[in-house]
């Protein structure tokens, strides 16, 4: 009973040891909780680096710049402007045969309205280091 005892104490003291070290500490730093949090880091979106490599069939292109400024609302598709086949901007990709198929199989004239919010599966890239590494 004595030896378990001991043992259970030398294990707290360790844990408590570990988590007061200096080594571990939340994503917000170790700033006091009333205190702001550190810095947070400067993230810039991808931008005009060309598009991303595809890394499956079928998979929704991601964006190969930033989406700050476009707007997608009931009235209005700001991406549209570039991206839809009637649309005079050089360089973008025109959006495929597939975003004017509705859900019976019919070909529309226009984008079908289950491929109209676009952000819902092309999302635009941050170049950002992991905020926690794996470690081995
Ligand atoms: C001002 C014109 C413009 C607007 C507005 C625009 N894009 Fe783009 N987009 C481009 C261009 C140009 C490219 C090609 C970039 C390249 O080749 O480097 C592109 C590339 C893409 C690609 C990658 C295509 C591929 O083949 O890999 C996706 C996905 C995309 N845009 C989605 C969007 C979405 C979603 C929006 C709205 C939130 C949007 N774009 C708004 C000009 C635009
Ligand atoms: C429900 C998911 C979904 C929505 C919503 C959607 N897309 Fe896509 N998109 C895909 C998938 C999946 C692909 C790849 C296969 C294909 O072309 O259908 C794709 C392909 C593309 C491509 C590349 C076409 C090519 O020929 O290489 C562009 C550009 C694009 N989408 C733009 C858009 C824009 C702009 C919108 C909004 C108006 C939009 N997509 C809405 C899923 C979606």
């Amino acid at each position: 009973m004595r030896k378990i005892l001991i043992a259970a104490l030398v294990l707290i003291t360790a844990s408590v040891t570990w988590a007061a070290s200096d080594d571990v500490f939340s994503l917000r730093g170790n700033s006091p909780l009333n205190a702001d949090s550190m810095d947070v880091m400067d993230k810039k979106w991808r931008d005009g680096e060309g598009t991303v490599v595809r890394s499956y069939p079928q998979q929704p292109p991601l964006v190969p710049h930033t989406t700050e400024d476009y707007a997608i609302t009931k009235d209005n598709n700001d991406c549209l402007m570039c991206h839809n086949w009637k649309s005079e901007l050089p360089g973008a990709t025109k959006i495929g045969v597939s975003h004017f198929v509705n859900r019976n199989g019919q070909a529309l004239s226009s984008i079908s309205p289950r491929r109209y919010f676009c952000n819902q599966c092309h999302v635009p890239q941050r170049d950002v280091e992991p905020l926690v590494l794996n470690v081995d």
